[in-house]
């Protein structure tokens, strides 16, 4: 049996939107930076004997959990069944990509235990595929640091890449949970919505591009206002493509737009960029900031959150047994 623990990443330029459903393939590379393990996942793999099984915290695991699996067999070429359990082990109730964390630990986990027991050893490359097939996300989370996941046009040319290593990076995530309740609309049927039926989404498309190799070349440089300013921006544009769907989608509530003018203000106020917010599909605040200025931005959240969390970078998954 294999164990293997992974975490969440939070998207700075954002993933919304795929070009092809049958294999993950998003419309555009993202960006995310790793979260470290106060928020993690972890997942046991072994082999089954006639059938698969997938248990995802407690329960049955869906059908995107098995046509990972069943990618698995075709992709590596074994007839082997696996038998999966996953857990995530966060301090609050959901809402934090507890799929992305999970899918990569599973990944992790059968990528190692394929390695052990049948010699078939995986390329880091291909562990993020096999994550993408159960959540476009999580094929950033098998890796630490800044990652970008390059969309590709096929399943081979679709994962995610390295930008800068965890050490290098001096930026933490200051997660305020503002909201313990499950999202009405999963990120899969919102996005498919928004590419569907958004007009402002086709000017996203547009812009995203030039984001992308600002917040690249900002990372590597370790220019964290510009990231900063960038990743607001991205949050604000995404958010507002999913106010443009057909009907409405908003994943926010009166405390996150509260968080937002309190940063903006703080930011003002300095007369600099110090702080920065996005938020994924949820109404949970990311407040991206360098270390040193981690107590500033968790006292934006004074009354507004049930529970502040300060995450480091993250190195990504690893083996625990
Ligand atoms: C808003 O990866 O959860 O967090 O690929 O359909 O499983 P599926 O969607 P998912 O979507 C994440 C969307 C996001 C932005 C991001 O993480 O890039």
């Amino acid at each position: 049996m294999v164990k293997a623990i992974a975490t969440p990443n939070i998207a700075l330029v954002k993933y919304w939107g795929k070009k092809d459903g049958q294999n993950m393939l998003p419309m555009n590379n993202s960006i995310s930076l790793t979260l470290d393990e106060q928020l993690k996942c972890i997942a046991d793999a072994e082999f089954a004997d006639e059938q698969d099984e997938f248990v995802v915290n407690g329960k049955p695991a869906n059908a995107d959990a098995y046509r990972v699996l069943e990618y698995v067999r075709k992709t590596f070429d074994t007839k082997k069944y696996f038998k999966i359990i996953s857990d995530t082990y966060f301090p609050v109730a959901g809402g934090l990509a507890s799929s992305a964390a999970g899918f990569a630990a599973i990944a992790f986990s059968i990528a190692k235990l394929l390695g052990e027991e049948e010699g078939i050893e995986l390329t880091i490359t291909e562990i993020s595929m096999i994550a993408r097939m159960g959540s476009g996300s999580a094929c950033r989370s098998v890796l630490g640091g800044a990652v970008e996941w390059l969309a590709g046009n096929s399943d081979e040319t679709s994962y995610a890449v390295q930008l800068v290593p965890f050490e290098e990076i001096g930026l933490v995530d200051v997660i305020g949970i503002l909201s313990h309740e499950e999202k009405k609309i999963s990120s899969r049927a919102g996005m498919q919505q928004t590419v569907k039926t958004s007009k402002l989404y086709l000017e996203r498309m547009k812009t995203v591009g030039k984001r992308l190799d600002i917040v690249r070349k900002a990372l590597k440089e370790g220019d964290y206002e510009t990231v900063l300013i960038e990743a607001m921006k991205d949050s604000d544009n995404m958010h507002a493509c999913m106010m443009d769907t057909k009907p409405p989608l908003s994943y926010l509530n009166e405390k996150s737009l509260e968080t937002i003018k309190r940063v903006n203000m703080l930011n003002e106020r300095e007369g600099r960029i110090v702080c920065g917010y996005t938020f994924d599909a949820g109404p949970n605040a990311h407040i991206i900031t360098e270390s040193k200025n981690a107590a500033e931005a968790e006292k934006l959240f004074a009354g507004i959150a049930d529970e502040i969390i300060v995450s480091e970078i993250g190195k990504g998954p690893r083996k625990i047994l």
